[in-house]
């Protein structure tokens, strides 16, 4: 009788939950939601944030040896700014009950993924312009998209992101035009830099969505808001022109535009190449989780000074008030 009751109780929750999402209102973390949307969000939420501080690596590896000071300082704030990333995001998923740790854990022991895209090396520094031009190309695309996500910490955090992502794409699409109208030497570095990233940039949407495990569910409560394919189509389209600006040959050859569809056909993406680097085989990925280890690890005195001072603040206030 009590599970019959508790059961209705629990499905007229659900309604209102949904009805609310339809009416495009925020859902608030102290708001009834159910297990699974929470699971969801904690999952993607903590991903993305994983994301933007691995994502640190590749591009902090080549703050030393930017061509300039301008450069260095320009590639120093954008790294700065994806570091800012991480820490909006971690705090917008701490407000579902998870906590900054357990996040760490789950990444540091490789419960928890990242976008895979982090997983190539930055041999040259044409990379760190395909990267800010067509990675972060990539995540504004779905990060647009993410503003208007139902989950109301995690939209305003996107908002304020979304804002530096722009200078971020541009600052990346700068450098490859200064390579592409350079010497013959450095053109050829920003072609291979593009041959390089082009296709990894594709997979960072994810699987197609017939095959994608989460997201019919996640549309339906509103925390997609695209799917995969029509954002990565978006980004494959705006992208065209973009390379025939730099005067660059397109790295995929079966490009073409489809009159009937409004957009441009395109090659399909190597997939074993995806789920490989997913599991585990990329170019870096032992070395990015290896390097994050280390920087917590080397930290820890911080945290620990923190916390003691902490304390210390609070028994001095109690002392005062006795
Ligand atoms: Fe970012
Ligand atoms: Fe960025």
């Amino acid at each position: 009788m009590k599970k019959l009751r508790q059961e209705a109780q629990e499905k007229a929750l659900l309604e209102t939950f949904q009805q609310k999402i339809d009416r495009e209102e925020k859902i608030e973390p102290k708001d009834w939601m159910p297990e699974a949307y929470r699971q969801n969000l904690i999952r993607q939420i903590s991903q993305h944030a994983h994301s933007e501080v691995i994502g640190e690596q590749p591009e902090g590896n080549w703050i030393t040896r930017a061509p300039s000071l301008r450069r260095k300082a320009v590639l120093l704030a954008k790294v700065q700014d994806e570091a800012g990333h991480g820490l909006y995001l971690y705090s917008s998923a701490e407000t579902l009950g998870i906590s900054r740790a357990e996040m760490i854990e789950a990444l540091q022991t490789g419960k928890a993924k990242y976008a895979s895209i982090f997983n190539y090396p930055t041999q040259t520094w044409g990379d760190i312009g395909a990267i800010g031009w067509l990675v972060d190309g990539a995540a504004i695309c779905n990060q647009v998209s993410l503003q208007r996500t139902s989950y109301g910490p995690y939209s305003r955090a996107m908002i304020r992101i979304c804002k530096e992502e722009s200078f971020h794409q541009r600052q990346g699409y700068q450098i490859m035009l200064a390579l592409a109208n350079g010497s013959e030497a450095q053109r050829q570095m920003a072609q291979d830099s593009l041959n390089r990233f082009y296709w990894p940039s594709l997979m960072m949407f994810g699987p197609h969505d017939a095959e994608s495990a989460h997201s019919a569910r996640s549309m339906q409560w509103k925390i997609k808001r695209e799917t995969n394919d029509s954002l990565r189509q978006k980004f494959i389209d705006q992208t065209v022109q973009q390379i025939e600006f730099l005067g660059l040959e397109h790295p995929d050859k079966a490009i073409k535009w489809n009159d009937e569809r409004g957009h441009y056909d395109s090659g399909e993406i190597d997939w074993e190449e995806f789920y490989n680097v997913i599991n585990g085989n990329g170019h870096c990925n032992r070395q990015r989780i290896q390097h994050h280890v280390n920087a917590h690890e080397e930290g820890a005195w911080v945290r620990d000074a923190q916390n003691a001072h902490a304390e210390k603040v609070k028994q001095r206030q109690q002392h005062a008030v006795a």
